[in-house]
């Protein structure tokens, strides 16, 4: 491994039958919040997401639409999946489509490779399988069908009935690594995170693992299998090698795909949902040993997004478009939301009520205000160019202690993927900024003009916007766009560079924000409202 390695994070590659939801969007977020953190943190990242393309779901819903797979996938990235990202201000190194050669021809020489160590043969498959989940069931993950499909077997993720595929495929030697897998696991509790999705895998494991059918013959929209072109692979084959051929698999020493795995692999984080665990802990890591090469440092699995106790989706008609939220609220805010209001690894719900008065209460009466008032102050008695601070009263070291040990909690739990502890911890330091200013009544202090209260006044101020400085550079992974606004109406840029090269572990540091700095009121940071959406 080369010295530089990167943070290497992916999100799952999503199924482009249909437009993003904002469940889709949630795991892009938590990604990119993640990945922006740790650039602050000045370490190198790479940050992957994209589509994943082939199998029957998207082919049959191309054919649905009277048009080809590739015209369908293309269109629905063009029109959909690569607008999401700017919807939500994500910034992504990487997209990868699998559709791309620069995917496939890695899928297919990685497949060789383990045809040519014995790890796959040719055998026969009879089981039921969920096109919805692209997943051969097992008859006891089931349930029984109600209404239109009393009588069927359904997939419980789809409340659809299975189908039943009967053929010759092509089979990976799954069984032979369950016992290694639960040694390594056992080895590295941290590599299925949290507890409960560990807990989990580890329970599946020990049932024992059945050989996978990896590729499919009845249908040809997928990766032709090397050395039997009659045959297309298994698409969550085809879909989990993404992490790895994006950066290069196999590529020969010295090319620069080569420089590239040195440099990413393995991956720090793969950012799932909780429904694509098991492809994530077992077939994926199977797959990685069988070929030798490094296993991914931790798989994450976050919660649902649910709609009436149920997970969101399109296919239930329950599914939101970002768009909806982000045209209302905004992309800070969106952001903001569903980090905070949902415990990462927990499942949680969505209300318009519950956003618009936490949009109100954190960001517009919190943030919002205390920069404005801040503004406003130091236009009001200061012409607008922020002051020299005096000396330090008990308030003034009360509040730098308080941002040293913010900091410190946020580093913490942001790293350890709890976004809602992180954001808090901001949070409650805004609010104690606020209280810090109806503490100290700056505008009564500034009715006097005598030497020693015109000092204090400037204390107070300056205190107030170094303050802000620093809740700019923790919340900016967050809210990209607020905090560069905030940044900018502190002037900030112009002594102390860009904001997204501010180090988040060093903005504890104190009287950090030029004296001199011109400080300007600007637009709202979070507008008021307009009038509630139609949902
Ligand atoms: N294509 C596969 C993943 C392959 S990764 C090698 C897939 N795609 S998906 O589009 O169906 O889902 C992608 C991700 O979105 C999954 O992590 C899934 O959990 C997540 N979500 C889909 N609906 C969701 C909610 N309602 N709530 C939260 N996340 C959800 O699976």
């Amino acid at each position: 491994m080369s010295s530089d390695k990167a943070f290497y994070l992916t999100t799952p590659i999503y199924y482009v039958n249909d437009a993003p939801h904002i469940g889709h969007a949630y795991t892009t977020v938590a990604g990119d919040v993640l990945t922006r953190w740790h650039r602050q943190r000045s370490e190198s990242v790479w940050f992957l997401t994209g589509t994943d393309e082939h199998g029957q779901k998207v082919m049959r819903t191309a054919q649905a639409n009277g048009t080809h797979p590739q015209e369908w996938a293309d269109r629905l990235v063009e029109s959909a999946w690569l607008p999401v990202l700017d919807t939500i201000d994500a910034a992504n190194d990487d997209f990868i489509r699998t559709t791309q050669p620069r995917h496939t021809e890695r899928v297919q020489r990685f497949l060789q490779r383990l045809k040519d160590a014995g790890d796959i043969y040719e055998g026969s498959y009879e089981g039921p399988y969920c096109v919805g989940c692209e997943e051969f069931k097992l008859p006891g993950d089931l349930l029984d069908g109600e209404g239109e499909f009393a009588g069927q077997k359904c997939c419980p993720v789809h409340s659809k009935p299975v189908e039943t595929v009967s053929e010759t495929n092509w089979f990976f030697r799954l069984s032979a690594y369950g016992d290694v897998l639960i040694k390594h696991y056992e080895d590295n509790p941290g590599a299925v995170r949290p507890q409960s999705a560990y807990n989990e895998v580890m329970s599946f494991l020990k049932t024992g693992l059945q050989d996978l059918s990896i590729s499919r013959s009845t249908f040809d929209w997928g990766i032709p299998v090397p050395w039997d072109p009659s045959q297309v692979v298994y698409v969550w084959f085809d879909a989990l090698l993404n992490y790895a051929t994006a950066v290069g698999l196999d590529d020969p020493a010295g090319s620069e795909g080569a420089e590239k795995f040195a440099n990413t692999w393995p991956a720090d984080v793969h950012l799932v949902g909780k429904d694509i665990l098991r492809f994530h802990a077992v077939i994926w890591p199977a797959m990685l040993m069988a070929a030798e090469v490094a296993l991914p440092k931790c798989v994450y699995a976050h919660g649902w997004l649910l709609v009436g106790g149920e997970k969101m989706s399109k296919s239930k008609l329950t599914g939101i478009a970002p768009s909806q939220i982000v045209d209302h609220f905004g992309s800070d805010a969106f952001r903001y939301y569903f980090l905070k209001a949902i415990q990462f690894g927990q499942d949680g719900s969505f209300s318009w009520e519950d956003m618009s008065a936490r949009y109100t209460a954190d960001l517009a009466n919190g943030l919002g205000n205390l920069a404005s008032r801040s503004a406003a102050m130091v236009g009001k008695y200061c012409d607008g160019i922020l002051p020299a601070p005096g000396d330090d009263t008990e308030a003034e070291t009360h509040l730098h202690d308080l941002l040293k040990k913010t900091v410190e909690t946020a580093d913490a739990a942001v790293l350890e993927l709890d976004f809602a502890a992180g954001i808090n911890a901001v949070k409650e330091f805004i609010d104690a900024v606020n209280l810090y200013v109806t503490n100290q009544e700056p505008w009564k202090v500034a009715k006097s003009e005598d030497a020693e209260s015109v000092a204090r006044l400037h204390t107070i101020l300056y205190t107030i916007a170094d303050c802000l400085r620093a809740v700019a550079v923790m919340y900016h992974p967050v809210m990209p766009k607020a905090t560069a606004e905030l940044w900018s109406q502190l002037g900030a840029a112009a002594g102390l560079g860009d904001l997204a090269a501010q180090k988040v572990q060093d903005s504890a540091e104190w009287r950090v924000l030029p004296v001199g700095s011109i400080i300007t009121k600007g637009e709202g940071l979070f507008p008021r409202l307009a009038e509630e959406p139609v949902a």
